[in-house]
């Protein structure tokens, strides 16, 4: 049981705030979807649009090409995870999986055998005899997810339903989350403004922005040819450089005149190229130390970020603009060291003023 779920020109709106303005998007059966943005973006108002917990406002919701958005929930076979799981505290874990089903009248053999496969699934068997409060926060979750997959639903939709939990559980579940969904044949989406949990969990994100979609794709899509300075600033840690630069061309291709004066030549075409400013994106994993190699430029480090596997230096320009670039993790750099830095021209970025973004022409190879 899957869905093809087909978003059309909705939007939605409370009083006179518009909160999302004609999304359309297109999710495959079977695919593993993440809503991603920041708070406020209307990620869950999306979702619990197409759970039917909210009206569509303007445009319509169609599952396996049937509108569904002007059916009442019960009747859209859709399953939804929330960040705060709402088990009933005085039923057992396997009573409040089974709870729904009794609700709807399914043969009790039924229930049985399909909450034993989901507790089998999410390795909770040894709990169902207990109740929540005798679960940890990540079991209490799992059983939220069993409560959803008992429905045996077309589509699941989750909205943060990792974020209640500590750092080291949330990977766990994480990696748990991305193994049942080999299990699981069904339609995902998922909701979240952690772009680590989007790179890990999606086929495609949908990146959402100040009530519109600014980009959708697969999460090397995203990060490699971001198509804004919006997305580009969201996904990536540390985030990507942006320095102010002057554009001219060298044989057909866009060379960038960074801040303190240096010229850097891009794989970027310049055809197309409107006047106005520009800024050059350069992620720090492109501008490493030159050791020896003729440095592109040079700057004083000002703060060093040792994160085990690698270490990111945050260095000044001559001219003082800041550029993080990225040395092992044994780095022997130290604070106020002046470092040569050599900036891969072949995987910069260019955003005009309004915003849009200009890659090299080789994908992948941002
Ligand atoms: N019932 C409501 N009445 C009025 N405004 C609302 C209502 N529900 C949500 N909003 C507003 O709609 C916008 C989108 O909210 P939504 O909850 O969808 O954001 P979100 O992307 O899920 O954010 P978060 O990451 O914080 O959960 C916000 O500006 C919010 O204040
Ligand atoms: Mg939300």
């Amino acid at each position: 049981m899957t869905a093809n779920i087909e978003i059309n020109n909705v939007s939605k709106r409370y009083g006179s705030m518009t909160v999302l303005d004609g999304l359309s998007l297109s999710i495959k059966a079977n695919e593993f979807m993440v809503f991603l943005g920041p708070s406020g973006c209307g990620k869950s108002t999306l979702l619990r649009m197409i759970a039917g917990l909210e009206s569509v406002d303007e445009g319509t919701i169609s599952i396996n090409g049937e509108r569904i958005d002007t059916l009442p929930p019960g009747q859209r076979d859709i399953a939804m995870v929330f960040q705060s799981y709402a088990l009933y505290p005085h039923m057992t874990v396997a009573d409040n999986m089974a709870f729904g089903l009794r609700n709807i009248a399914v043969p009790s053999e039924v229930i049985s055998a399909r909450v034993a496969e989901a507790a089998r699934m999410l390795e909770i068997g040894h709990l169902l005899e207990r109740k929540p409060g005798q679960l940890s926060g990540g079991q209490r979750q799992r059983v939220a997810i069993g409560r959803a997959i008992v429905k045996e639903p077309k589509a699941f939709l989750f909205d943060e339903p990792l974020s209640n939990l500590d750092a080291a559980l949330r990977v766990r579940t994480r990696v748990e989350l991305a193994q049942l969904r080999n299990r699981v044949k069904s339609t995902m989406i998922f909701v979240t403004h952690d772009q680590i949990e989007a790179m890990t969990l999606a086929d495609r994100i949908v990146v959402m922005n100040n009530r519109k979609i600014e980009q959708i794709g697969t999460p090397m899509e995203i990060y490699s040819r971001p198509a804004s300075r919006f997305v580009a600033t969201f996904v990536g840690s540390p985030t990507m450089n942006f320095l102010d630069i002057g554009i001219s061309e060298d044989n057909g291709f866009v060379s960038a005149r960074l801040p303190d004066g240096t010229q850097l030549r891009t794989a970027i075409r310049a055809s197309g190229l409107n006047g106005g400013s520009h800024a050059l994106g350069i992620r720090a994993e492109a501008v490493k130390l030159a050791n020896g190699v003729p440095a592109t430029t040079t700057g004083k480090v000002d703060v060093l970020e040792r994160l085990g596997d690698r270490t990111l230096l945050y260095t000044r320009l001559k001219d003082g603009s800041v550029i993080v670039a990225e040395d092992i993790g044994n780095s022997r750099v130290a604070i106020g060291d002046e470092v040569g830095l050599t900036l891969d021209g072949s995987r910069t970025h260019l955003f005009d003023d309004e915003g849009r973004a200009w890659h090299n022409e080789e994908p992948g190879h941002g």
